[in-house]
């Protein structure tokens, strides 16, 4: 059943904070959502995109703090889910005052919330909020920032694509096998990188004339299909979504000829009910935000100080998460997503619960 917000009742009221922010002078109107601290502060980057209307924005905030507070607990983080969103067009909208407006009711909540950067917002951005905020991450290097964080997402999805290819060949290795990786932005064009490392194939497509140039220019060797449509269609061994969500729907799911799927894309299951689909073609579905979280374990190395070795060290244990969850799957007779959930939601209620242990004064 959904409300006005086309939100299900589960989606609204698992909620523990919602903060609408205000700013008329600099136009500021932000949503921050918390979805729950059972392991501590909540962690997830702040959105800034042009919603048609505050239902979507809060629909999509809502999902996404949730998102990340599974996340977060299978990325074996002390922290718990939250999003922002600001309403607007980054492209017009953002300015120095916005953003230092912004900072400030991230400052109100106390360290309740981290933010960090998303779609539509870079470490610079987390720079001028830090100026007015103690609870930014994502920053730029020359600030003691993380930087960019595809670079630790795109090798934990390369991480979990070599215990996929364990769990479903037998063998870690890539080398030899055909990985089609759909969008080669930020972390698919790294992706590339790694499995071509590995001595694997790559083909990719992506909307971006110029995105697909720059690679090719760096590895004349990688085939380029027209579409998504025709690299589902095409002969590998492993599609790796890296463009948007949604990419996995009925079609897709019956017309692909990958044994695995593993990419860095968030929310590719376009519908409930797609992981099983894929399990009963035989399709081993390495869950998506458990394979990208190499980004916000690379942003929340920040917080005590960052260390790309320690995060990067952090991030190569999605290769164990991600075989420990194909084995729960099996042993309970669930699609990997399914056993994702369990394992995120035993995390926050095992480690949570030990919040209660009374420790004085
Ligand atoms: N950057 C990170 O650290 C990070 C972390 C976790 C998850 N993700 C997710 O990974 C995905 C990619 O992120 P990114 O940072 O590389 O973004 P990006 O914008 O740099 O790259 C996305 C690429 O996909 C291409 N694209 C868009 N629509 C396409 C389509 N229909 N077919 C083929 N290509 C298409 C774009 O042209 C672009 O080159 C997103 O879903 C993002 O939410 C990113």
């Amino acid at each position: 059943m959904t409300d006005v917000f086309g939100l299900s009742h589960k989606d609204q009221t698992r909620h523990e904070q919602v903060v609408f922010c205000a700013d008329d002078k600099s136009g500021l109107y932000a949503i921050i959502a918390i979805h729950n601290t059972a392991l501590g502060p909540g962690l997830g980057g702040t959105r800034f995109y042009p919603y048609p209307d505050e239902s979507a924005a809060l629909a999509d905030v809502l999902n996404l703090s949730r998102a990340m507070a599974y996340k977060n607990a299978l990325a074996g983080l002390d922290h718990g889910g939250g999003k922002a969103v600001i309403i607007g067009d980054p492209a017009t909208d953002k300015s120095e005052a916005l953003l230092r407006a912004y900072g400030k009711f991230v400052q109100s909540l106390g360290g309740r919330y981290y933010t960090a950067c998303d779609v539509g917002t870079y470490s610079e951005d987390m720079d001028l909020i830090a100026r007015e905020c103690s609870y930014v991450t994502g920053r730029t290097p020359a600030n003691g920032g993380a930087g960019d964080s595809s670079i630790l997402t795109a090798y934990g999805v390369y991480q979990g694509m070599r215990a996929a290819a364990r769990h479903a060949f037998g063998e870690t290795s890539l080398r030899g096998r055909r990985v089609g990786i759909e969008g080669v932005g930020k972390v698919g064009h790294r992706l590339v990188e790694h499995i071509l490392e590995e001595g694997g194939e790559v083909v990719v497509c992506d909307v971006d004339e110029l995105a697909v140039g720059r690679i090719r220019q760096r590895h004349p060797q990688i085939e380029v299909v027209p579409d998504a449509a025709t690299l589902k269609r095409s002969d590998i061994d492993v599609y790796a979504p890296c463009a948007l969500g949604g990419a996995l729907d009925d079609t897709a799911v019956a017309e692909l000829r990958a044994k695995i799927v593993c990419g860095g894309a968030n929310n590719q299951l376009a519908h409930p009910g797609v992981e099983k689909q894929l399990a009963d073609r035989g399709i081993l579905y390495a869950p998506d935000y458990v394979v990208n979280s190499g980004g916000v374990i690379q942003v929340a190395d920040e917080i005590a100080g960052f260390d790309m070795d320690r995060a990067r060290a952090r991030a190569g244990q999605i290769f164990d998460t991600t075989l420990k969850i194909f084995a729960i799957a099996d042993d309970e007779g669930v699609p990997p997503a399914v056993a994702a959930d369990r394992l995120a939601e035993r995390r926050m209620s095992e480690v949570g619960r030990l919040r209660g242990i009374w420790l004085g004064r």
